[in-house]
């Protein structure tokens, strides 16, 4: 694949060695804030999407950029028709206003909040493990997540995308619960803890429970290939086929599912 790099940061450089290794070719790189030599790519290197001279050679684009630009790059690469996997996190209240862009665009977009197909299938583990334990009405269920202590935001949004999908199949649980409780938990409450702890890259738990047993279910990022991984991925599959629309990883997920 020819791809363009949209932001330069700790995504955007991992992208550049991971997408390389894999034999693809970095075309363009845009970062209106990155130091030129900080890419080797230099010459590469372009501030801004619009009067690109690079993007046009570009078949995909891979955004990871900051939440208050992400929007702006997604709509200047829909209507420029390169299809993009858009990972910056944080612009999604104007989902719906890119869809009709996209629509009108006839481009194609996958987003996720997590690019790692590790957790895309731990979620469906763990709906599953839900939706199975769901009937003992002796069980509960509840769980923790930890990162670094650079992390801006508790509860991560993987642990709640987590807890939406556990709930979705254990019907006694009605609310979750993500701060400290110093009192006894309702029974329709979900209990979901946030630790911050130096350099851990990403652990979310779920712990299924019962006055006999204990079912417990761990995803351990180990580092952030999961997420290029996924992302590349995401790009091989966008560009495989003529496609148009917003996607998401869970349509990636679902033909990779079924391939298999
Ligand atoms: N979806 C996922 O799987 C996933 C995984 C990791 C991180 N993220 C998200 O991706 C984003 C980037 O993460 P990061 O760790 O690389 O952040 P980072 O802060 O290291 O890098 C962000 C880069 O974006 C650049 N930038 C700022 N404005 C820009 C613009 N208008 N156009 C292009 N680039 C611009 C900055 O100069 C910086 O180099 C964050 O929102 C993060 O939460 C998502």
């Amino acid at each position: 694949m020819k791809i363009a790099l949209i932001g330069y940061g700790k995504m955007g450089q991992l992208l550049e060695e991971t997408a390389t290794f894999r034999e693809n070719e970095i075309v363009a790189v845009i970062d209106p804030y990155a130091r030129e030599k900080t890419s080797l790519f230099g010459t590469l290197m372009e501030k801004s999407i619009v009067g690109s001279r690079n993007l046009a050679k570009a078949d995909v684009a891979i955004e990871f950029s900051k939440p208050d630009a992400a929007f702006e790059n997604l709509k200047q690469l829909s209507n420029m028709q390169i299809p993009t996997i858009a990972g910056t996190t944080n612009w999604y209240d104007k989902l719906a206003e890119l869809k009709t862009i996209v629509e009108t665009n006839g481009s194609s977009i996958v987003y996720a909040p997590n690019f790692s197909l590790a957790v895309n299938l731990f979620y469906r583990i763990a709906q599953y493990a839900a939706k199975l334990l769901n009937p003992f009405e002796e069980g509960d269920v509840g769980g923790f997540e930890i990162h670094h202590n650079d992390k801006l935001e508790s509860p991560s949004g993987t642990a709640k995308v987590l807890v939406e999908r556990v709930m979705s199949e254990f019907k006694r649980k009605k609310k979750p619960v993500w701060e400290m409780v110093d009192r006894k938990i309702e029974p329709e409450e979900l209990h979901f803890a946030s630790m911050r702890i130096g350099a851990v890259p990403g652990t979310h738990s779920l712990i299924f429970d019962s006055y006999a047993d204990n079912i417990q279910i761990t995803h351990t990022a180990r580092n952030r290939h999961g997420f290029t991984h996924g992302a590349l991925y995401a790009a091989e599959w966008l560009i495989a086929k003529p496609r148009q629309g917003v996607f998401t990883i869970d349509d990636v997920l679902d033909d990779l599912i079924h391939q298999l």
